[in-house]
């Protein structure tokens, strides 16, 4: 099913530049998007991977080096290749037992030996000179060595043993006394593909005929969505080109059904894109509907999604505008239904991308938890009497959940809080059950005030 790998070096080295991108602020997709066809799965599961035990790698990095000269501490790609591959060297000792990730896909559990050669390769690809080169392999092989009592120093270091920085792990004990570490552990578990059906097109029982057809492992998880035992490059299979299914974890699933869609309703989705929910507002019921999104090349993803799915009718309005500048955008005919997944930090979704974690930082919730507030509020000033508003994040802090949803509450006497799942905590992919997302849920119903 795939070609040849490329050499470990190789991957290695590729996968070192994306994750020196998110050490600089840059998110490891965009840096993923950018190599080779050929390159990217193997890197995408090898800098996963290494994202899903940053910390310790992190702690490592901070013990080896403190013995080095400074200069090597803006060294980018040669500290990052440290970082990697003692990440990677936690991988060849992963118990045969532990889950299968995508990783055993693209790399073997190399033995510690080969994975510093190769690192020192990596390094000679990425031209760090004599220098460079033999302080990788100086530090790696250290690391080889102390590994055992290095592990042991660092037992009680929260951040090395949770793979989260260290205001993040603080943040969900005070929240979740009690499920933090589960919450942290299903983060770090790697999710299996779930997809969606695209009832317009087929059923969830051709699509599983398709697939094993196909020689895949896969069942349905009821309703239109099936699980993927395996991992896959979800664009070589069946039935992806004529828009039979979409990529969509179960948590996500629940946000369309939740606005009670009929045929003939006026729907907003104000926070469209990449078009996931979008698309399956649409399967639901022939609404008309407007789509938007304030970032005019994610706004384009949606119309490339909906058009592989068949969905990009007379009936779907797309604009790029900031949902909270009503005047750029509103005619103001009200909307019978408006789903606002508003921007938030994703700390719902790190399970899917490991690099979130490492990329926020602690003042961004109250930045977004702010941006949510201004967009609701615009927002529901466009909803028709008697409709209904669904607000939707993928977070785990309560201030973009349950917080966000009682401010609304108190903001707007008009509104009516109806039934929705509220908090889902994520849980944890086994090889039976795919897990899913952290999201929160909360429904609005705007009443008229002289009711
Ligand atoms: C959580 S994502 C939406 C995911 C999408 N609903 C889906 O299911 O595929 C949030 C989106 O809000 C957009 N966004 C952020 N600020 C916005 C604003 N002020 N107005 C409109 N869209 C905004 C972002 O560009 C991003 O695409």
């Amino acid at each position: 099913m795939n070609s040849p790998n490329p050499a470990l070096s190789e991957i290695l080295f590729a996968s070192s530049r994306c994750l020196a991108a998110v050490q600089t602020g840059h998110s490891l997709t965009e840096a993923l998007a950018k190599l080779p066809s050929k390159m990217r799965p193997a890197a995408q599961a090898v800098a996963w991977y290494a994202m899903r035990h940053w910390g310790l790698a992190q702690a490592w990095r901070d013990f080896a080096l403190s013995r080095q000269p400074k200069p090597w501490l803006s060294c980018h790609v040669a500290l990052t290749l440290l970082l990697l591959d003692a990440a990677m060297i936690e991988h060849g000792h992963a118990g045969e037992d532990s889950l299968q990730s995508p990783l055993d896909q693209y790399c073997p559990r190399y033995a510690p030996h080969t994975l510093v050669d190769q690192a020192v390769r990596a390094a000679e690809l990425a031209k760090q000179g004599k220098a460079g080169c033999g302080l990788v392999n100086a530090v790696l092989r250290r690391f080889q060595r102390e590994r055992p009592a290095f592990l042991a120093a660092v037992k009680h270091n929260p951040v090395a043993r949770w793979n989260h920085p260290a205001w993040w792990i603080k943040k969900l004990k005070a929240n979740y006394p009690k499920d933090w570490q589960t919450i942290l552990d299903a983060t770090l578990t790697p999710p299996k593909l779930v997809l969606r059906i695209n009832r317009r097109l087929t059923s969830t029982e051709q699509v599983l005929v398709a697939f094993h057809v196909a020689g895949y492992r896969c069942r349905s998880l009821g309703q239109d969505s099936i699980m993927l035992e395996d991992s896959a490059v979800v664009s070589a299979l069946p039935g992806f080109t004529q828009g039979h299914w979409s990529v969509q974890d179960q948590s996500a699933q629940l946000a369309a059904p939740l606005l009670g869609l009929r045929d003939g309703l006026r729907v907003l989705d104000a926070c469209a894109a990449p078009g996931g929910k979008t698309a399956h507002l649409l399967e639901l019921a022939d609404v008309k509907l407007t789509a938007l999104d304030h970032d005019s090349s994610r706004l384009a993803r949606v119309k490339e999604n909906l058009s592989r799915l068949q969905l990009m009718t007379g009936d779907v309005t797309l604009k790029v505008a900031d949902a909270r500048a009503l005047e750029q955008w509103w005619d103001r005919q009200p909307f019978d239904a408006i789903l606002a997944d508003v921007p938030c930090t994703a700390s719902g979704v790190v399970r899917r991308h490991p690099d979130i974690a490492w990329l926020r930082r602690e003042s961004d919730v109250s930045q977004t938890t702010m941006l949510q507030r201004e967009i609701l509020d615009a927002l529901w000033q466009t909803l028709a009497p008697g409709g209904r508003l669904l607000l939707v994040t993928c977070s785990v802090f309560p201030e973009e959940g349950e917080g966000q949803a009682q401010a609304m509450l108190t903001r707007h006497a008009d509104a009516i809080r109806l039934p929705a799942p509220g908090q889902i905590l994520p849980e944890p992919a086994t090889d039976s059950a795919p897990g899913h997302d952290g999201f929160f849920y909360a429904a609005f119903e705007r009443k008229a005030l002289d009711r």
